[in-house]
């Protein structure tokens, strides 16, 4: 149990989100929530609280690829105090372009830019000052697609690029701060079952031909997810800094 920080958690209301923002409340840090549907925020929130024991979890409703709800969200979260961990959590495999020309194909790009990069960038940018120093933990939730390519035609590789472009930003960012004492780390994780990502293009086949692609036969799970984001934010963690880390079951071989 370390003593009550501050973390933000962004996409913090479902799925992987939402296991980080309860991983890190049941060890007593207080945890800001960001999405765009304040329902589903406050329905983490309840059963969290029910989970942990109420008053950890404070949810902000703000679309992070939108400048001024940034700048409403921050203006929220610096009112709480300084942040010790911010997860860039938020993101989505967008639909593929609704046609073959140019023009839908910039679109969709676009979409899954200001999706899975964007919503990073403006948030971590607007807190930058504001991350505890020494100490701070800053920690990008990317993907195994970054790391092997796109999801096929569905996305046209935008989704893998735009998770790809987090690395390089973040190893960029762990020099700029490694000398405040913050930590820049990557998580890329492979297959995770039981999140909305996936909507209707999830099917038992798409399923097993997931676990297939692991060397220990099984899905990943949100909590593999927030375990490693509890190590990775914890005081332990003060010497990984600039790494992309897979969490993968193997699907992935030590990139
Ligand atoms: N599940 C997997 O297999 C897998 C694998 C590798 C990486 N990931 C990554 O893990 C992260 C979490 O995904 P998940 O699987 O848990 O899916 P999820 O349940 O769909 O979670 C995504 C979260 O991001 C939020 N979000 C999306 N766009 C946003 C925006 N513009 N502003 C604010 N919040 C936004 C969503 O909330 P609202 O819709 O309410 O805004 C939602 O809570 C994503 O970055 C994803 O790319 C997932």
């Amino acid at each position: 149990m370390v003593g009550e920080r501050l973390a933000v958690v962004s996409g913090g209301g479902t799925g992987i989100g939402k296991a980080i923002a309860r991983e890190l409340a049941a060890g007593g840090d207080r945890v800001v929530i960001l999405g765009r549907r304040a329902e589903v925020l406050e329905q983490a929130r309840a059963e969290i609280d029910q989970a942990v024991g109420a008053g950890r979890v404070v949810p902000v409703r703000a679309d992070l690829s939108d400048a001024d709800q940034v700048s409403g969200a921050v203006a929220e979260i610096t009112a709480l105090g300084p942040v010790d961990v911010l997860v860039n959590n938020a993101g989505a495999v967008i639909s593929a372009p609704e046609d073959d020309t140019l023009p839908a194909l910039a679109r969709a790009w676009r979409r899954d830019l200001d999706t899975n990069l964007l919503t990073a960038v403006l948030l971590t940018t607007a807190l930058q000052e504001h991350l505890r120093r020494p100490g701070g933990r800053l920690i990008m939730i990317s993907s195994a697609a970054a790391q092997r390519g796109g999801a096929g035609s569905h996305s046209a590789g935008s989704y893998a690029a735009a998770k790809a472009a987090l690395h390089g930003w973040a190893f960029g960012l762990a020099r700029q701060l490694g000398p405040d004492g913050i930590t820049v780390n990557v998580l890329a994780p492979g297959y995770v079952a039981d999140t909305e990502i996936f909507g209707d293009r999830w099917s038992a086949e798409f399923h097993a031909d997931k676990v297939a692609d692991t060397l220990v036969g099984r899905a990943g799970t949100p909590a593999d997810v927030a375990t490693a984001v509890r190590y990775i934010a914890s005081p332990a963690g003060g010497y990984l800094t600039g790494q992309v880390i897979g969490l993968n079951g193997g699907a992935v071989l030590g990139r």
